[in-house]
């Protein structure tokens, strides 16, 4: 494979044991990927930093790289943590648990991640049409590449970690453009009308991931612009939880228009969304749970601006956001908690102890948070927004 002179140099450790263990790794990758050579990268968001998924283990591995000496070379993210950091203990969370998080944070901040804590990067991060990325966190990744025509591959959390130490990724996958063409057409048009009315994008979202697997589709017929940000993030996020493409090229929405010519067309019809939804109809009881992937504040407003002028939910709703947008909402807190709405920043459904705060039951509009929720033994209803607010005050 061919390596420029600092890519050597990186190599050979002139530049010290992080980063040529980190360009050792890239290159390993590269190799199995059959990359001819590494690309330069804008930008880094590395996942899998909550202390409930990567254990001691993950904490130790992140210590360690922080204590050689390794630091990130591009502006890079951090995804969300196991926990508020400001609201934990109304979490439940014990204070070992707490402690463990902010180490992993800290290691991360040691070595140059901004310890942003949501899974949005998309929403704060400068990122423009043919940037090459090292994302991780396949919502941004999906977004990046479908939305906005960035380059990134479904990176694994230390993966994107060593290619922001050494600043590049293998080129291929979907760093190349002949990779980005679809291999398989969906086509909503016979049940756009139903998705739109009854707000399924989440649905068409599982849906599309289980019928793609690692292939890139072209989606026909959904009535998805970028003007959509709230069901194109619901979408894609679904997409990423039952399949395993970083990029869907949905007509009227991504800016890359390739032809779809000789390639399969799958029709989709209501059987198969219905059969899709049967999957997450596990409660009618249970908390609100909304914001995966995280909410914007536009989408929190447009809540708020739902929520009935009189009475209190009769069931908790919890929103998961950025910290950037948490502080935005501060005047807003009290009269949401009189409702019985609780905002948590810096972590999500998924990834914090839910069954601690919330039990074990629970309602999402995410068809993202439905699958990995269920899958971690809850019971789980996927509904829209709207009826999921309903729900919470009849
Ligand atoms: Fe984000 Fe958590 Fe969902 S990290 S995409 S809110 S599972």
């Amino acid at each position: 494979m061919y390596l420029d002179p600092e890519e050597e140099k990186m190599l050979d450790g002139e530049y010290g044991e992080a980063i040529a263990m980190a360009m050792k790794t890239v290159l390993r990758v590269a190799e199995a990927l059959k990359a001819e050579r590494l690309v330069r990268v804008k930008n880094a968001h590395i996942s899998g930093i909550s202390y409930k998924n990567i254990g001691d283990e993950g904490l130790q591995f992140l210590e360690e790289l922080a204590a050689k000496g390794g630091r990130v070379s591009v502006p890079s993210s951090m995804n969300p943590a196991g926990l508020d950091l400001a609201q934990w203990r109304n979490m439940g969370v014990d204070k070992g648990y707490f402690e463990k998080q902010m180490r992993i944070i800290n290691a991360l901040a040691a070595l140059g991640v901004k310890p942003t804590l949501t899974c949005t990067p998309y929403l704060y991060e400068d990122i423009s049409y043919g940037d090459h990325l090292a994302w991780s966190e396949s919502n941004a990744v999906l977004y990046a590449n479908s939305i906005i025509g960035a380059r990134s591959n479904r990176d694994g959390g230390p993966l994107a970690l060593f290619e922001a130490i050494v600043g590049r990724a293998p080129l291929a996958g979907l760093h190349v453009e002949s990779n980005r063409r679809p291999e398989l057409v969906i086509d909503f048009t016979s049940v756009s009308k139903e998705v739109e009315e009854q707000n399924m994008y989440s649905v068409a979202g599982l849906l599309v991931g289980a019928l793609t697997g690692n292939r890139v589709p072209l989606v026909r017929g959904l009535k998805l612009s970028k003007e959509r940000l709230d069901y194109i993030k619901l979408f894609l996020a679904a997409v990423g939880a039952t399949g395993g493409t970083g990029l869907v090229l949905i007509e009227g929405a991504s800016p890359e228009n390739y032809p779809a010519s000789g390639v399969d067309t799958i029709e989709v019809d209501f059987k198969m969304l219905r059969e899709t939804l049967d999957n997450y109809s596990g409660t009618d009881e249970g908390a609100i749970v909304l914001g995966c992937p995280h909410l914007s504040l536009d989408e929190i407003m447009d809540i708020i601006s739902r929520l009935p002028e009189n009475g209190t939910a009769t069931r908790k709703i919890f929103l998961y956001t950025s910290r950037e947008v948490y502080e935005a909402l501060s005047a807003y807190m009290p009269k949401l908690r009189e409702k019985n709405v609780y905002v948590f920043a810096d972590t999500c459904m998924v990834v914090s102890p839910l069954n601690i705060y919330a039990g074990k039951e629970v309602i999402t509009d995410s068809g993202k948070a439905a699958f990995y929720l269920k899958a971690q033994g809850y019971k789980v209803k996927l509904v829209s927004r709207q009826k999921a607010i309903e729900m919470a005050f009849t």
